[in-house]
């Protein structure tokens, strides 16, 4: 290669870089040392700091140095900036005392039990560093019990980050943050900013009523005049008709009051309008909530086409537009594919020849796919799903036999262990979580070479695994999705959609299957997932060919509708087994458990 002659410029540069002067970097926090060791000896000291009787000598420069407050008091013209002792209000004096240490020192322990305190006083002496550390620790203890009191503190000091983020997380944990103590503490106006909110994260409007006849029901008297304000929040039209029927219109609270009566007349005129003449109403309660911890994209990893393939794609919900992503570092199809943390993680499957027990990882923010700790059995056509941060790799096939066996994978250790395996041998499982619990649905057991109606349920609380009501039809290779608490299994050509439903109100525990309207097309081994309310079905075959067009279907509507646009290779498994395909990030599983 030719050697570039250098400009004037970079040989000047080079001329200063061979005379840099040396800085020491420890030579700061040294000197603060020592100045913190004279302090302790009571050398050299000037001013004496006073809090409720507590007294502690220091020195005004190194004050000055590090709070523009003490910087103000003692270069300004009051009083303070000669006095000898000098007393701040408002703050206790062993956290005064903490703080003058932190100057000192630059450590400081934030507790539960002190950062009520300590933020307060660091905003005083306008310690910005400790104020922030005190916002980050209550920003990690944000919980559904208690961000709406972190809320509240965090509107009260200004500290506009923090009240976002805490506002933020109620909104996405409403479900739980209904039920606690804030919430039916919580005053009229506050309940309205709540629910009014287009970000609210509830599977299904129910949780929006259930939460306002919580708070009137919480002190009843006082409370019952405001229930046809609260009313004007909750989006009833977009409630299902058996529950308005059923649930609403019973509700006492509604009955006895005129103004609720009519919003309920409101849904229920919603609900007798065709369907093209539904959007055309303008109204704040039939817009659908929005909230924001909803996926933007679903990711298609690998499949076969006609063979296992390492091609990704993604689709812009709203762009409406496919894109190829990084492809995954080895071809697989029949492989898991699950949301967890942020990431997707492609599980096991069958890369041509083989079937694996390596799992990989996908960073969107980076597009790079990354290989982590193996899973102790290969496993292809396997249910994958995320529970309380642990995925769970459940039955499949590897290579000789079916397997009842299930593994756990925590990201936070990067280590798989075994769980109590099923009752039977599945692989082309389907499996879901809802409300706590893992379901295992249909696939083939390898003994009775037939497809299994039974489906399973695992209680990680007791770890065991339990028989629940049996689909109408045997299949397998069903994608399986939770929407709204709802379990769906897709996949038989005969019976394309079945729904569960999970929730019975009346006196049987019996969970019961129910045919929703047909797909468009007949898929088989397609990849299912729950996005913004939906259930998409991606690919599959149709018994002659691998499908590149994806539809979704509206539980509210019971309708399907194909995407405008296709993948750009059509992907499934043909041979009636599993999903080759994948699925994809679902926030919203996991935001509902
Ligand atoms: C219904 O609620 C509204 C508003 O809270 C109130 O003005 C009205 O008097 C109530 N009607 C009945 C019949 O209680
Ligand atoms: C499948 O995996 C095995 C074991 O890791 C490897 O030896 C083989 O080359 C792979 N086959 C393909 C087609 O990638
Ligand atoms: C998508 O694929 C289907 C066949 O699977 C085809 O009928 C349809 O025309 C395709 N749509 C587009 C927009 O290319």
């Amino acid at each position: 290669t030719k050697q570039r002659s250098q400009s004037p410029d970079e040989v000047e540069a080079k001329e200063k870089d061979e005379r840099t002067v040396t800085v020491n970097p420890s030579h700061m926090g040294k000197a603060f040392k020592v100045m913190n060791e004279l302090r302790s000896k009571r050398l050299l000291c000037d001013v004496v700091i006073v809090a409720e009787a507590v007294e502690m000598e220091a020195h005004r420069v190194v004050l000055a140095a590090c709070s523009p407050y003490f910087c103000a008091m003692f270069t300004g013209d009051m009083t303070e900036s000669k006095a000898k002792k000098i007393e701040i209000k408002d703050v206790d004096g062993q956290t005064l005392s903490k703080l003058i240490d932190y100057i000192y020192t630059a450590e400081i322990e934030v507790t539960e039990e002190n950062v009520q305190v300590l933020l307060p006083a660091a905003s005083l002496l306008q310690l910005m560093d400790v104020r922030q550390n005190c916002c980050d620790f209550l920003q990690s203890q944000l919980h559904p019990t208690n961000c709406l009191g972190i809320r509240a503190f965090a509107d009260v000091h200004t500290c506009t980050e923090l009240l976002q983020q805490a506002n933020a997380y109620a909104e996405q944990h409403f479900p739980e943050v209904m039920l606690g103590e804030e919430f039916l503490s919580l005053t009229l106006d506050q309940v309205c900013s709540l629910i009014s909110s287009d970000k609210l994260t509830v599977s299904s409007e129910e949780k929006v009523f259930e939460a306002v006849i919580s708070w009137i029901n919480y002190e009843k008297e006082s409370r019952l005049e405001h229930m046809a304000k609260l009313m004007e929040h909750v989006r009833l039209p977009l409630l299902p008709r058996d529950y308005l029927v059923q649930t609403v219109e019973e509700e006492a609270l509604i009955k006895n009051n005129n103004t609720c009566k009519d919003f309920l007349i409101e849904a229920m005129k919603y609900h007798l309008l065709p369907l093209d003449q539904r959007q055309l109403i303008k109204n704040p309660r039939t817009k659908p909530r929005t909230p924001v911890s909803l996926p933007k994209v679903m990711i298609v990893v690998g499949g076969q086409a006609p063979k296992a393939i390492r091609s990704v794609e993604c689709y812009d919900f709203e762009e409406d537009r496919w894109e190829q992503v990084a492809e995954l570092p080895s071809r697989r199809c029949r492989a898991g594919v699950v949301f967890m943390a942020g990431n997707v993680y492609a599980v096991g499957g069958f890369n041509g020849s083989l079937r694996v027990r390596t799992v990989d990882v996908y960073d969107g923010v980076k597009d790079q796919w990354t290989s982590i700790a193996s899973m102790q059995e290969r496993r292809s056509t396997l249910g994958a799903a995320v529970l309380n941060e642990l995925l769970y790799a459940v039955g499949g096939f590897d290579g000789s036999t079916g397997l009842a066996s299930v593994e756990a994978y925590s990201y936070k250790t990067n280590e798989w262990f075994f769980v109590a395996p099923m009752n039977t041998r599945r692989s082309s499982v389907g499996v879901g979580v809802v409300e706590g619990k893992l379901y295992a649905v249909g696939g083939y057991d390898g003994a009775s070479r037939q497809c299994l109606s039974t489906v399973e349920q695992y209680n990680p609380a007791t770890n065991e695994w339990t028989y629940v009501a049996d689909m109408s039809t045997r299949r397998s290779g069903a994608g399986v999705g939770v929407l709204s608490g709802q379990l769906y299994a897709t996949g038989s050509v005969q019976a394309p959609v079945m729904k569960k439903r999970q929730r019975l109100r009346g006196v049987s525990r019996l969970l019961v299957w129910k045919q929703v309207a047909d797909m468009n097309m007949c898929r088989r081994n397609a990849g299912v997932c729950a996005v913004n309310g939906l259930l998409y079905v991606v690919g599959g075959d149709d018994g002659s060919c691998n499908l590149a067009s994806v539809e979704y279907y509206n539980p509210v509507t019971d309708k399907w509708t194909l995407l405008p646009t296709n993948m750009s290779t059509g992907r499934s498994y043909a041979g009636n087994k599993m999903s080759s395909l994948l699925m994809l990030c679902s926030h919203l599983e996991l935001s509902y458990l």
